[in-house]
């Protein structure tokens, strides 16, 4: 199990106050903090090594290059990749999932292929591959959800068909928090010879990740939502689709030899990792990884589950009053809980909430579609990591409870005029 306590030293932010409470972050679902180790390695890079990479030959270009080429090797490791080029540096999950649709998606996706998706992909994961499909005249069908809030396996093998090229999913979805089983969704794929591309973002920070094991083509995830620096993201990829892909971003640093009328690209990953590249976020990526792996992955799923089987029990007395969406079952559900209060607009209790110090996220969550085929126009979304405990349950389930009791209140007056100084 973790040691959140000493965890917690690690998190200079967990000591702030907001609105005079002390913090309780359940927001990590849209990103997470950012512990010392990963601070201090972003501020040694900049204090010690500074260069820009790939460019000369004098120490610090060098010694850069070095650190940078490292992080590719210990992201490698952190999701078991076969070898550290098949990862790819990019900006976040969005980017990734735009490189693959434009470099992959365009070259091999024709008039007439089909691309299915589902009702639960974040809108990054959703729009490049619709926009493939109005590029290329090819067709996008929808995955449907079942009550429980899980994909509909046996409506996605009746989807599948020969013309099939690709299937693009979350591991985990952002709003119901569901787990997806991934090598089911590889095995009907398989079938009819389509890529699988997953979108890592909530499942990669929060549980082991074995790309060797899973069997897909393509997974993205953002280091800004396991402990990383924003503006970093990995696009991992199975060498043979890597290579397959027609590079999208082209420039600096993609290329091996450019005359007037050729280019030999160069070799994988930098033919994709066009331009100068965000070393230090690389770097800190690394670091965050580093962490997480000292963590042990299956230690940070295992608290995850405790807390949110934690607060389903806690929430039982509120079950009239509160609609919880997606499985109860921990088995398929990552840390996420996306709910409402009856009767109280979402943003109102998220406000409500933020007064009394507990951040969550109200809304649609980029995931517009899935909120309309639950008849939902946006929804609370509380979500954990590491670094959260029982104890801010408690606190949040008593804020929820209080909040309740406030409702009739809420819908006439002002958030700050009725929680303020509750
Ligand atoms: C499931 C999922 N996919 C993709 C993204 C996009 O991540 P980013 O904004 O870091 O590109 C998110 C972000 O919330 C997400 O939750």
């Amino acid at each position: 199990m973790l040691n959140v306590e000493e965890i917690r030293k690690d998190f200079p932010i967990l000591d702030k106050k907001v609105h005079g409470k002390k913090l309780v972050y359940f927001d990590n679902a849209a990103t997470t903090h950012k512990p010392r180790q990963v601070i201090d390695a972003i501020v040694e890079f900049y204090t010690k090594y500074n260069a820009n990479v790939h460019r000369g030959f004098h120490a610090l270009s060098q010694e850069a290059s070095e650190l940078y080429e490292e992080a590719h090797e210990i992201i490698a490791k952190f999701i078991n990749a076969f070898s550290w080029d098949e990862v790819v540096f990019c900006y976040n999950t969005t980017d990734a999932m735009n490189i693959v649709a434009y470099s992959w998606g365009l070259k091999n996706v024709e008039e007439g292929d089909e691309i299915i998706l589902t009702v639960m992909d974040h809108h990054s994961t959703m729009l490049p591959w619709r926009r493939v499909a109005e590029l290329k005249g090819a067709k996008v069908k929808y995955v449907d959800i079942d009550s429980e809030g899980l994909i509909d396996y046996a409506g996605l093998e009746e989807k599948v068909t020969e013309r099939t090229k690709v299937i693009v999913f979350p591991v985990m979805s952002n709003v119901l928090g569901t787990i997806n089983d991934v090598k089911r969704i590889v095995r009907i794929a398989r079938k009819v010879d389509a890529i699988v591309v997953a979108d890592g973002a909530q499942s990669v920070p929060h549980m082991p990740t074995n790309v060797r094991d899973l069997g897909i083509d393509f997974l993205g995830f953002s280091g800004h939502k396991m402990l990383g620096p924003t503006g970093i993201g990995v696009l991992w990829g199975r060498r043979d689709r890597l290579e397959e892909m027609m590079p999208f971003k082209v420039g600096g640093d993609t290329i091996k030899d450019v005359t007037l009328d050729s280019v030999v690209w160069h070799d994988l990953p930098w033919r994709f990792e066009a331009g100068t590249p965000n070393i230090a976020g690389a770097i800190g990526l690394a670091e965050a990884a580093k962490y997480l792996m000292k963590i042990g992955m299956e230690n940070v799923r295992q608290h995850e589950v405790e807390l949110v089987e934690y607060t389903f029990k806690r929430i039982e007395s509120l079950r009239t009053e509160i609609q919880v969406y997606g499985t109860r079952s921990t088995r398929y559900r990552g840390g996420v809980i996306a709910f409402n209060i009856k009767g109280l607009n979402h943003h109102t209790v998220g406000k409500a909430l933020d007064l009394f110090g507990i951040a969550v996220r109200t809304g649609m969550h980029c995931a517009h579609p899935l909120h309309y085929r639950l008849g939902l126009k946006g929804s609370v979304r509380a979500s954990y990591y590491i670094y959260n405990t029982l104890e801010e349950i408690d606190y949040f389930v008593e804020t929820l409870s209080k909040i309740i009791s406030l409702r009739e209140v809420l819908k006439k007056q002002p958030v700050e005029e009725v929680c303020t100084g509750t």
